[in-house]
């Protein structure tokens, strides 16, 4: 048979595989999400969510330190706290969870980089992302309380802020508090491109934040949509968005493609709590092999433009890029 090009050739081999390559990763691009709780002495494993657990102040430093000497250097808190009021003050409080975390880990792990999840859901006793006007969330109000929020967790130590609220205006809001307070050093991530999505289901769960009446849909995105994604990236942008993030990833890598397309800053995607769930199912009823789903997902992202990537696998996505199996 006459044929030139043959693309096999170049298949031949794990070396020339390698060496030709598209998508490489490596562990400095991997942020871990960890849940913090009030209390002492918890590691709690989450139900819906195998293998990973909420920590206490005085128990998350190993878990750091298990990720630290896994090769990841950068972490995402969500607070857990025990109380909850209509507005959500646990969430602004100088002696908050987060804000506690924060603190501990600012002292101990000097080295790593922290990041908060800015959000009112998991403070607020009805669930909802923001301050309500009836059985509606009322965006400006909930502005000046994430504004807040983000200034106190840089305030306790935050490397970074991640919006992840979904009301319009939030990244200029917070963006001006913390230019006005000193923090102008301080990058906002935003979750620009939220969609309301049932993947989140296990993290509400873990987390205690799902909404105690209606949903989400006025504030996350309707999930046939594409253009107003890259509306709300280029809007975050212009507010002052560092980088922007597309979640969940997996069911929304279109999303991940056209977004870096589109915009000049970094581009974060966030394998959500029902992605790992999904996984963990599947491979604990033996029907996928759980390591190589699991470098096959994060080998998705990153081929879709992902400079970024999320994820309650990070730690073990580490070892794997040590070991060559991926990246
Ligand atoms: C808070 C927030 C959520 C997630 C991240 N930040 C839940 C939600 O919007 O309901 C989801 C993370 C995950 O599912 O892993 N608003």
């Amino acid at each position: 048979m006459n044929m030139s090009i043959r693309p096999r050739r170049l298949r031949n081999g794990e070396i020339l595989r390698k060496m030709v390559r598209e998508t490489r990763m490596d562990a400095s691009t991997l942020i871990y999400p960890m849940f913090v709780k009030e209390g002492t002495g918890i590691v709690e494993e989450i139900p819906t969510m195998p293998g990973q657990f909420r920590y206490s102040v005085d128990t998350m430093g190993e878990k750091l330190a298990a990720l630290r000497d896994a090769g990841i250097s950068s972490v995402m808190f969500f607070g857990i706290p025990d109380y909850k009021d209509e507005v959500g003050s646990g969430a602004y409080a100088e002696d908050g969870i987060v804000q506690k975390a924060l603190r501990q880990a600012r002292k101990d792990f000097s080295d790593m980089y922290l990041i908060t999840d800015v959000c009112m859901c998991e403070y607020t006793s009805h669930g909802h992302c923001g301050v309500l006007c009836g059985h509606d969330v009322n965006n400006d109000e909930t502005l000046k309380l994430l504004a807040k929020t983000a200034l106190s967790h840089a305030q306790a130590g935050a490397d970074m802020v991640a919006p992840s609220d979904m009301m319009d205006g939030r990244v200029a809001a917070i963006r001006e508090l913390l230019d006005g307070n000193g923090y102008q050093n301080v990058p906002i991530m935003s979750y620009a491109v939220k969609y309301a999505s049932a993947f989140y289901g296990p993290f509400r769960d873990a987390a205690g934040s799902a909404p105690s009446f209606g949903d989400r849909k006025t504030y996350q995105m309707d999930y046939h949509n594409s253009r107003e994604g890259i509306k709300e990236a280029l809007l975050d942008v212009q507010e002052g968005a560092d980088i922007v993030m597309v979640k969940p990833a997996m069911s929304y890598l279109d999303m991940v493609t056209k977004v870096k397309e589109a915009v000049k800053v970094p581009v974060a995607a966030y394998s959500v709590s029902g992605e790992y769930a999904m996984i963990k199912a599947g491979a604990s009823l033996g029907y996928i092999d759980e390591e190589k789903i699991v470098c096959e997902t994060a080998a998705s992202a990153y081929r879709a433009g992902c400079d970024i990537y999320l994820t309650y696998y990070a730690q073990e996505l580490a070892r794997y890029m040590k070991e060559g199996k991926i990246g």
